[in-house]
């Protein structure tokens, strides 16, 4: 899988990537992340990438120009699956979105920042918009960055235990049962008996049942 992500302030996402599982899924070849500076696509003399909105009004509009030349530097070189805005008008992200993307070549994904981005943008060139919450964040960086979290973590050999990714929460609807590690015993708070069993049946009906009380109490939404 490939990503190319365009931003005005792309130091916001030197760290995201630069560490852990997606420091690793990058290393092993299986994914390439590229943060491209819209400033370096821009034609004019002050490096400009934002003006006033026509009709007035506060805020200012991410222009056209260095979005579209950005964009079609990308596609000359490859076919693109799809070209991402990071919006809070944008389809809700949830599992199976990022379950479906993970499925993907390769993606554009296009960060927002000022006031907005100039309508012919999504109009012509943006062809899905996601959305990480109802909330507005200062820009689509962290959205972005979140995504590509989602995603990436799924990809066939990313994750050690390949099993882990299906026992996420959400991946059948169900949150996930708790966990514990060593000691067994800290105070006087101790592990349940039956993860110290051994008996691997009896363990999976536990943390099923556990799986299911906790989507009850914390998520009910997730049974209906
Ligand atoms: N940009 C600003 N707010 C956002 C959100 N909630 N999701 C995605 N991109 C955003």
């Amino acid at each position: 899988m490939r990503i190319d992500i365009l931003t005005v302030v792309p130091n916001l996402l030197d760290s995201p990537f630069s560490h852990s599982i997606l420091k690793r899924a990058q290393e092993k070849g299986l994914v390439e992340i590229h943060i491209h500076n819209l400033r370096d696509y821009t034609t004019t003399k002050h490096k400009s990438v934002d003006d006033y909105a026509f009709g007035g009004g506060a805020g200012m509009v991410m222009m056209i120009e260095p979005v579209v030349r950005c964009i079609e530097h990308l596609q000359s070189e490859r076919t693109y699956d799809e070209i991402i805005f990071t919006s809070p008008d944008g389809e809700l992200l949830d599992q199976p979105l990022a379950n479906k993307y993970s499925l993907k070549k390769n993606l554009i994904l296009l960060c927002g920042h000022y006031k907005g981005i100039d309508e012919r943008i999504r109009q012509h060139f943006i062809t899905k918009e996601i959305s990480i919450g109802n909330y507005v964040l200062s820009g689509g960086e962290l959205a972005a960055a979140v995504f590509v979290d989602a995603i990436v973590r799924l990809l066939p050999g990313v994750l050690n235990d390949e099993t882990s990714a299906l026992s996420d929460s959400f991946q059948d609807n169900l949150l996930a049962p708790p966990v514990y590690t060593r000691p067994a015993e800290f105070r006087d708070l101790k592990v349940p008996d039956i993860l110290l069993s051994g008996n691997t049946p009896e363990v999976d009906k536990w943390r099923h049942e556990m799986a299911l009380k906790r989507t009850k109490e914390r998520r009910p939404d997730l049974l209906k």
